[in-house]
């Protein structure tokens, strides 16, 4: 790794981990006004926004949104704020990808912020046997049927402090020169 000062992005990505623990302390407005900003300023493909962001506060929905899955969302339960990350397949072919993206600038965002976070995985998941855990979303917060569900932020002060992952333990063989293997 590198002996010069790490940039503020590398600064952030060494210490940043995902977080499920947290605190019942709600964000402050600036935190808020904060995220909102950076859900909005995602790129997304041909600049074309397909994107919709909801978040959620209220403590029921939060519960509610916790039970998407049999696993892996529960700790939403706990969050002070979930982010619903959405939007219209008809406005872009690759609404995945940019929905992947507003994603990950939120969970970075919040830990630049001093908030944990972690991404909660709900398109291509299941809720139980019969149904999705996308259908089980949009039911909880009457989202329209012309828009996909792909993911949600689970956001608030963390109750537990993770280490960021040693340099050793990054996996240097995934990179390769020019060529793969090499
Ligand atoms: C595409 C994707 C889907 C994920 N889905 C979930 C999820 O549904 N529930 C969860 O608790 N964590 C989820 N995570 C968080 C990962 O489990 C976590 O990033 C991984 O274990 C590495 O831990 P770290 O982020 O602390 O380095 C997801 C992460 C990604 C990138």
């Amino acid at each position: 790794m590198s002996e010069t000062a790490p940039s503020a992005l590398l600064a952030l990505l060494r210490q940043r981990r995902s977080v499920r623990s947290f605190t019942d302390q709600p964000l402050t407005e600036a935190q808020r006004q904060l995220l909102r900003e950076v859900a909005l300023r995602a790129p997304s493909s041909r600049g074309r926004s397909p994107w919709h962001f909801i978040f959620v506060e209220d403590r029921a929905l939060l519960g509610q949104l916790a039970q998407a899955k049999q696993q892996g969302s529960a700790f939403l339960a706990n969050a002070a704020l979930a982010v619903v990350v959405c939007a219209d397949p008809q406005i872009s072919d690759v609404w995945i990808e940019d929905c992947a993206l507003a994603t990950t600038l939120l969970h970075l965002a919040a830990s630049e912020a001093g908030l944990g976070s972690c991404w909660v995985q709900i398109r291509q998941r299941p809720h139980d046997a019969n149904r999705s855990a996308e259908s089980w979303v949009q039911s909880c917060l009457a989202i329209p049927p012309n828009l996909r569900v792909a993911t949600i932020v689970g956001i608030g002060w963390t109750g537990t402090t993770l280490p960021g992952h040693a340099a050793e333990s990054l996996a240097q063989e995934r990179l390769h020169q020019q060529r793969f293997g090499q």
